[in-house]
């Protein structure tokens, strides 16, 4: 190519095909719900639960405003608070450390695996003792299934079991993998997931929802997503939320889901040929046995000592977007530093702040363009 020549921009994501594929089936979805005006609670919210259900086996599907809602709502569900520790992550989005925050219980930050970007059961299982120490009771354990990959839910599952803890899935990125031949969803106390726009199965605004088994559970958080309504809708039984989904989004959803199996193996297959063409050059992410991903991102960890903006310039320099997926794990964050961490410190989570660099990957990226990214990356490391 005449290096004088701009080389077309690649998106990081890209909704506009998505929307193109759907066509007039969110159009046709839309108008439905333009022309009964249910904005709130109309026939689609509960169709779509009843999909996501089938979709990943879960008996209870709540839908809720957001991800963090949906985190948010377990928690306040089984009343956690004050005095409370909860295990998370440090290398994860504020949103899971945050919603333990905002119910007043203490989060404690975990170290994750260097090769899966997850939870490690050894750091947790400090961290359940640091928070002991601390005077703290544990009472919860978040796995989040960090950039698309499910978290190693029996380890987990194993000693939450032991140490008396809930589990409760950080699904936001995770929502479509599977564990052990299972979706995730099914694991644990319940499983929150965000349909943010650019999440896997994403909606044309703010959503999200929460899964579980547990009838009585889901009673509960049917109640605090409409302000803590008892059985006489002007009696209200307990603190809630304005936590419902709109019926639009719920509307666009259900048509994203129809494709929604076809998109993740579109996307596994670019994250088979990006492992290929760069697994010699940088550290590319790994399937741990048992486990999936739906490629929420595609990160790859760079050589010691590169220069990780240097490499991002490059790469933007010829129109391909990066993004550093976290640049601070939640410990090193303003708002979080004074929150405990499992003892022996989170090495692992700092070391994969500084080195981490997420590349585009989207359903919807063609050979050319996957090709193009792949030959970028070795050149900016060989330059
Ligand atoms: C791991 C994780 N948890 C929770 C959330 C929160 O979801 P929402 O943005 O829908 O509140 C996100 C969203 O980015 C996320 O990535």
């Amino acid at each position: 190519m005449n290096q004088h020549m701009r080389a077309e921009p690649v998106p990081f994501y890209d909704l506009i095909s998505q929307r193109q594929r759907l066509g007039a089936s969110i159009d046709e979805a839309i108008a439905r719900v333009m022309s009964h005006c249910l904005f709130i609670n109309g026939p689609e919210v509960a169709v779509l639960e009843k999909a996501l259900a089938e979709f990943c086996g879960a008996r209870h599907v709540v839908s809720c405003a957001s991800g963090t809602d949906a985190l948010l709502m377990v928690l306040m569900a089984k009343d956690v608070g004050p005095g409370d520790a909860v295990l998370c992550p440090s290398f994860t989005f504020c949103a899971t450390g945050e919603a333990v925050a905002l119910t007043g219980a203490t989060p404690v930050f975990v170290d994750v695996n260097e090769a899966t970007f997850n939870i490690d059961p050894a750091s947790l299982k400090r961290g359940i003792a640091t928070a002991r120490q601390r005077g703290l009771k544990p009472v919860a354990v978040i796995p989040v299934d960090l950039f698309g990959q499910s978290a190693d839910h029996d380890p987990i599952a194993a000693i939450a079991e032991a140490e008396g803890l809930f589990v409760l899935g950080d699904a936001a990125q995770g929502f479509g993998a599977r564990y052990k031949g299972r979706r995730i969803g099914s694991f644990g106390l319940a499983t929150a997931t965000s349909f943010f726009p650019t999440k896997p199965l994403g909606c044309f605004g703010d959503g999200g929802a929460i899964f579980t088994d547990d009838d009585e559970l889901a009673d509960t958080l049917r109640s605090i997503r409409v302000h803590g309504q008892g059985s006489d809708k002007y009696d209200n039984v307990r603190l809630g939320l304005t936590g419902r989904l709109d019926t639009m989004q719920a509307a666009v959803l259900i048509e994203k889901l129809k494709i929604f199996d076809d998109e993740i193996a579109a996307r596994n297959r670019v994250a088979e040929r990006y492992a290929r063409g760069l697994d010699n050059v940088v550290t590319v992410p790994r399937l741990a046995e048992g486990c999936s991903s739906v490629w929420a991102q595609y990160t790859i960890r760079l050589p010691e000592g590169a220069d990780r903006d240097g490499f991002a310039a490059a790469l933007k320099a010829q129109g391909i977007p990066t993004m550093v997926y976290y640049a601070k794990s939640m410990h090193q964050q303003t708002a979080y530093e004074a929150f405990p961490v499992a003892e022996g410190g989170l090495p692992v989570s700092e070391k994969l702040s500084t080195d981490v660099i997420s590349l585009p990957i989207h359903a919807y990226l063609d050979e050319a363009t996957q090709a193009r990214v792949i030959e970028a990356v070795r050149g900016a490391l060989s330059a």
